[in-house]
């Protein structure tokens, strides 16, 4: 068992489609408090944010959470733009994303398709960092293609001040598969004079243990997807405690109730509410006993009344096994 341990700060990763404000909040107000939650990336689209993206922002909706913006571009303008736009609704930090590994978004060298540029990345953040309003930090992959492109890329970062260097460690065109490359994060630890922050798998608390162990330097952590099956993943790798399958499924349906009334109350309609339901299933559905049987029946559901027959179902048939 891992004893309490405060000095450590484990954020909770962005995940398009999955950590908007609903999930975070019900997140943050039915289990451990996060030290700190990102947004899934804005985006400028022909010069404007999306409104559902401004309203992911905006500080009203993120009462109580340590929220930090993250940014998806490859232009010193539009790295402006989010940096004052944001400032303006107070936040001191924005995040830029170097991992994004889809195809639509590298091949126009954004995301993690800008890492095999790094005299770009260098650019940017000399035209940018000394007239922004905000501080920057950055989450980047490895590489695209290998994972040589982080060890040209931090030398260069040394030289500007950023609050915090998140890496995935995983390259661009692995996407989510395989496993990350700790060998390949550990030299990237080394090579830097930045707060680095580890993400990339930690399942469990036994992985957080090891990793933990092999990198005592490290304080800063980021769990995505495991924390979304498991969102008691946190609170047991920070409290070092046990909780029972009964007030995990207790729990848990308290944190499901939630979200459902918060998307049904905003989201129009069942179609757009049950699509985002089975999103999340998607992941819930790990933790439970049966989880392809459970993910299912989740989404073959189309009307309110049959999904909530079936959630009535899981909770009394299903155990909590994560
Ligand atoms: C569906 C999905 C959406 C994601 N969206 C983002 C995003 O908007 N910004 C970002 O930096 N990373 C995004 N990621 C990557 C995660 O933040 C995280 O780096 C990755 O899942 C590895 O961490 P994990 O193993 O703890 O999930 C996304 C991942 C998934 C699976």
């Amino acid at each position: 068992m891992v004893s309490p341990d405060t000095s450590r700060k484990i954020s909770l990763a962005p995940l398009q489609g999955i950590t908007d404000y609903h999930f975070r909040n019900a997140f943050n107000t039915h289990f451990i408090r996060i030290d700190k939650a990102y947004t899934p990336f804005l985006r400028l689209d022909k010069g404007d944010i999306k409104k559902s993206q401004i309203k992911d922002v905006l500080p009203e909706n993120n009462k109580g959470l340590h929220l930090i913006p993250q940014i998806l571009t490859n232009s010193v303008d539009e790295f402006i733009y989010f940096s004052k736009y944001l400032s303006d609704l107070n936040y001191k930090e924005i995040n830029w994303n170097l991992g994004c590994p889809f195809p639509m978004i590298t091949k126009r060298q954004m995301g993690s398709g800008l890492l095999p540029f790094p005299e770009k990345i260098e650019h940017i953040l000399e035209k940018v960092l000394d007239i922004i309003p905000t501080k920057v930090s950055i989450k980047m992959r490895l590489g695209y293609e290998n994972d040589g492109d982080i060890l040209k890329i931090l030398p260069i970062l040394d030289k500007f001040p950023l609050s915090e260097i998140i890496i995935h460690a995983r390259v661009g065109k692995q996407m989510y598969k395989g496993k990350p490359n700790i060998e390949a994060f550990e030299k990237c630890v080394g090579l830097s004079s930045h707060n680095i922050c580890y993400n990339g798998d930690i399942d469990s608390v036994a992985t957080f243990d090891k990793l933990n162990k092999q990198f005592k330097n490290i304080n800063n952590w980021m769990i995505g997807r495991p924390a979304i099956s498991n969102p008691f993943l946190i609170e047991e790798i920070k409290e070092g405690k046990t909780i029972s399958a009964s007030e995990k499924l207790e729990r848990f349906s308290s944190l499901h109730s939630y979200l459902y009334e918060q998307l049904t109350g905003n989201l129009s309609g069942p179609g757009h509410t049950l699509s985002k339901m089975t999103h999340y299933w998607e992941y819930f559905s790990k933790s439970f006993s049966n989880s392809r049987k459970v993910y299912k029946k989740i989404k073959k559901t189309n009307t309110f009344s049959k999904f909530e027959e079936n959630i009535h179902d899981i909770f009394n048939n299903e155990e909590w096994v994560a």
